[in-house]
């Protein structure tokens, strides 16, 4: 088994042992390791760990542990679960469930590359799963009963996870605003990929859980028309089209749209919050009875075959690698993708939650609105 050795503190401390890099994003980094626990237990985990740069950054570490925090006791099937925060060395990291499987963004690559569409009920029952995830967070309550208030605030396709076996998690709470939890930075900068966002949300203004029901219509329509109606050329092109929220006919983008389905995507891409679903049970029931009012509809096993037809010849190829090299983790074609150059990457978190891709030549969109707020 080949360790990854510059984190070995986790093993020699924590007693993870780290067998391969998932994903590298710009704050963090993601691994599949393994618990070790007594006589033999091991148990596959994923860790994030917070990248070196920032980890002298106290505003960055504060909204790192408040994720933590924040997630600590959200247990539900929909929502990919935390187990530990830990740190050494002054590096924190957080363990949470492994999901054998890929985000929603290598999902739709994958889909593109075999040249296949999703079916409309496949895609709506994925939505409807994140919004189910939404529904509990969004109620989640603390010990004494008052509410903590969670908005997810990043709702998109990289942050949906769809494991082999048809599972729908939501992840990466990172810009979560909850009472008392995270930094508000709300007012001064906004968080979070701009053509997923509300319109408040690209407004500065103060969010709640009516935000990320919009943000789930808006994967809802792109799962259905394959391209995110809101997405410009640069970020603040995106920003200003969510700003604008004029929506198109659907009719050409979705043929054969149900009339029903046209109205959900309607309401949850109200520009006025209060025009939206106002709950996310709301939205849950109305996905659900769209799919479900027949009397049979598409299940996690259905999602299951779908994805891991998808996927076969990656799993092929995988498991052949897997018995070549004994001991070698099995690797996801999506894992693959996720260490790409971060090209597609939206500007992230300012104020040290997220950053503007390297690359980039002109200052980033949230130097760019902070300059304008000052
Ligand atoms: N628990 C997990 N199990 C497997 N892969 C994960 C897990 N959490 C995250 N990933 C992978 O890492 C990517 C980035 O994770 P995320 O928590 O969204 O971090 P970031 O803060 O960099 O956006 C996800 O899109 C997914 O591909
Ligand atoms: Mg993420």
């Amino acid at each position: 088994m080949r360790i990854v050795s510059d984190i070995s503190w986790l093993l020699s401390e924590h007693r993870y042992e780290v067998v391969r890099q998932i994903h590298e994003g710009g704050m963090g980094i993601v691994y599949e390791a393994r618990q070790l626990g007594s006589r033999g237990f091991v148990k596959r985990v994923a860790i994030k760990v917070v990248r070196e740069r920032y980890a002298q950054n106290a505003e960055f570490i504060e909204n790192f542990v408040g994720e933590a925090k924040l997630v600590a006791d959200l247990i539900h099937t929909n929502i990919v679960q935390t187990y530990h925060l830990g740190d050494s060395r002054g590096s924190y990291f957080i363990a949470m469930e492994l999901i054998r499987g890929v985000n929603l963004e290598q999902f739709l690559q994958q889909l593109v590359k075999q040249q296949q569409t999703l079916p409309r009920e496949l895609a709506v029952f994925v939505v409807s799963r994140v919004v189910r995830g939404l529904a509990y967070a969004h109620s989640k309550m603390d010990p004494d009963g008052n509410p903590l208030g969670i908005v997810h605030r990043d709702v998109n396709p990289k942050n949906i996870m769809i494991a082999l076996e048809g599972d729908v998690k939501l992840t990466d709470f990172g810009v979560a605003k909850a009472r008392g939890f995270l930094t508000d930075k709300e007012g001064e900068e906004v968080a979070g990929k701009p053509e997923y966002m509300s319109p408040e949300q690209a407004d500065f203004q103060i969010t709640d859980k009516r935000s990320d029901i919009f943000s789930a219509g808006v994967v809802l329509l792109q799962l259905l028309s394959g391209q995110n109606i809101f997405k410009g050329p640069t970020p603040e092109d995106s920003r200003q089209r969510v700003l604008a929220c004029q929506l198109p006919e659907l009719a050409p983008l979705c043929p054969d749209l149900p009339v029903k389905l046209e109205e959900i995507i309607r309401r949850t891409l109200a520009r006025d919050p209060a025009a939206r679903y106002q709950t996310a049970d709301e939205f849950l029931y109305e996905l659900e009875y769209f799919i479900y009012h027949k009397g049979y509809g598409p299940t996690n096993e259905t999602l299951g075959k779908f994805i891991r037809e998808l996927f076969k010849v990656e799993i092929a190829a995988q498991k052949a690698d897997r018995h070549g090299k004994s001991g070698e983790t099995m690797k996801l074609a999506g894992a693959t993708t996720s260490r790409l150059p971060r090209t597609d990457e939206a500007p992230g978190r300012a104020g040290g939650t997220r950053v503007t891709p390297k690359k980039a030549t002109k200052p980033g969109l949230f130097q760019q609105l902070k300059a304008k707020l000052k």
